[in-house]
């Protein structure tokens, strides 16, 4: 099973993007967190910005859209350059219809849930997906700490992927580092956002590699 590592910008100094996507150039995604202060209690950034950011990113981004109305923003964030556009489950209207705009306009569609959001109704149409995303925190902001017990939504979903036959990607996302990226992998998560472990560690370059080792050594 691959692994891939996608940092998320969202600690990082937004007075050089540039540099600062330019670090993690050896990760696979870079994962960009947009949030509109309704769906969750922050604000970060919209579409202009995203459509900036995929001009200069050395990587594809992985857009997580932490807003209300996906059905109406999320085709946008394609249109700006997001390879892989992720909304919530909790805030779209027609997740299914959604997804398969996605995946017309020729990106990977995630969906996402929330900790306390059951992630059973959706391992029923997993085809309908390139990626779940399940969130270890609750959305909203970096450097909380990781929620272990959604290990079993994670267990629970591989199991599913795995019965599928399909390549569904397993994302987490909240509180992933050295302390906590085996746990996930173990449980079968393959595809690992880390926005504070990667942008406080020394050397973010670094960091990427050993959290993509240490989750190569225990994925399935
Ligand atoms: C949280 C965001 C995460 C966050 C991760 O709402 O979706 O992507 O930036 O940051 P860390 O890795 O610091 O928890
Ligand atoms: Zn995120």
């Amino acid at each position: 099973m691959a692994i891939r590592i996608s940092p998320s910008v969202l600690n990082c100094d937004f007075s050089d993007l540039k540099g600062e996507l330019a670090k993690i150039s050896n990760a696979d995604w870079a994962h960009i967190d947009v949030m509109d202060n309704h769906f969750v209690p922050n604000m970060t950034f919209g579409i202009p910005l995203v459509e900036a950011i995929a001009k200069i990113s050395p990587l594809p981004l992985d857009c997580h859209l932490m807003i209300e109305q996906p059905d109406i923003w999320a085709p946008q964030y394609v249109e700006a350059g997001g390879s892989s556009v992720t909304f919530h489950a909790e805030a779209a209207q027609a997740p299914l219809r959604l997804a398969r705009q996605l995946r017309a306009q020729g990106a990977r569609a995630g969906l996402a849930v929330k900790p306390a959001t059951a992630i059973d109704p959706y391992l029923d149409i997993l085809d309908e997906f390139d990626m779940l995303l399940i969130m270890t925190v609750e959305p909203g902001f970096g450097g909380q700490s990781f929620i272990s017990s959604m290990m079993r939504k994670v267990a629970k979903t591989r199991e599913a992927v795995r019965k599928s036959g399909l390549d569904v990607w397993i994302q987490v996302d909240g509180g992933v580092s050295r302390d906590t990226i085996e746990i996930a992998a173990q449980a079968g998560a393959d595809t690992f956002v880390a926005g504070s472990a990667v942008y406080r560690a020394a050397d973010a370059a670094e960091e990427v590699n050993v959290l993509r080792d240490l989750a190569s050594g225990h994925c399935h």
